[in-house]
């Protein structure tokens, strides 16, 4: 049987996923892919877990698609294939939150795969960029559309264009990065936000994710019309009953994800 490039760890309710391609520095190719894809499905249909959190090594999270496996391909093998591609889309079927954790480098895909996640809390190390423009192509899996929203153009051009790498205080002052921690508390930190996370009501969880992506689609009144909508149907739920019950009795709730 063939190397595991996807670990996979549940504590309490997180899962955890680490990328192991150490000798590639984590290089995402189709079966990388495609192991993250089973797990994070795996997760999402599992009632026991209620967030996910994503990390890779010291040195690099991810340094991007797998130059080696592409770099003699057609553009049939690519386009009618969907080589690399095919198992993108599956990070944004995902309802339940996922923090991505990054050390060391992220760059093209990796940083792609990053900004797929909820959520990216960087180590002082992590290193953003996508780099596509010195291979002859460019980002494939949403670089040129979610770095935008995420850093605004200039920067987001800039990144591109020049292939240069962003450290992660800049990443975090452009507002790619919610949190930059130092290197050896990065994982104590995403997995005790994701604790955080699994501990609340999983439905308004996953509404409260549904809605602030609601946020980059469609207009400013679609979107409050839609929170409106779901933040009424929230009052269906064992949970609400249970959390607001639990304040004015000056009690921790007991959520049921229900
Ligand atoms: C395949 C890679 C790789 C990659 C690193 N390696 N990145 N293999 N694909 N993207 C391999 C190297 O070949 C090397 O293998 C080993 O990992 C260590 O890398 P070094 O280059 O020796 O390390 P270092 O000098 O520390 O430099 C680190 C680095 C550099 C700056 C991250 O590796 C680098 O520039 N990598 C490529 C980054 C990049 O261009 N990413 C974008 C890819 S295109 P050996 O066997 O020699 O030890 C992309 C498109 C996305 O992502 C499309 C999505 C659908």
């Amino acid at each position: 049987m063939s190397e595991s490039f996807v670990l996979v760890e549940t504590r309490g309710r997180v899962g955890l996923l680490t990328l192991n391609r150490p000798k590639a520095l984590n290089a995402l190719n189709d079966q990388l892919m495609d192991e993250l894809g089973a797990a994070l499905l795996a997760f999402e249909a599992n009632p026991d877990i209620g967030a996910v959190v994503i990390t890779g090594s010291e040195k690099a999270f991810a340094a991007g698609a797998d130059i080696g496996a592409m770099k003699d391909w057609s553009y049939m093998d690519v386009y009618g294939n969907e080589y690399i591609t095919r198992n993108w889309e599956t990070l944004k079927r995902i309802r339940k939150p996922v923090i991505a954790a990054v050390a060391g480098y992220a760059l093209g895909g990796g940083c792609e795969l990053a900004m797929m996640c909820d959520i990216i809390i960087a180590a002082d190390t992590a290193k953003f960029g996508q780099p596509e423009i010195k291979l002859g192509v460019i980002p494939g899996a949403g670089g040129t559309q979610r770095l935008p929203r995420a850093v605004g153009k200039a920067k987001a051009m800039d990144l591109a264009l020049t292939a240069r790498m962003m450290g992660a205080e800049e990443a975090e002052r452009a507002g790619l990065v919610s949190r930059v921690v130092a290197a050896d508390k990065l994982m104590e930190e995403a997995m005790d936000a994701a604790t955080i996370i699994a501990s609340m009501s999983l439905p308004s969880v996953m509404m409260a994710k549904e809605c602030v992506n609601r946020a980059f689609e469609g207009s400013l009144n679609e979107g409050l019309l839609f929170e409106r909508r779901v933040f009424h149907s929230l009052f269906a739920t064992e949970d609400q009953k249970e959390g607001m019950a639990a304040f004015t009795e000056k009690r921790k709730p007991d959520f049921k994800h229900r």
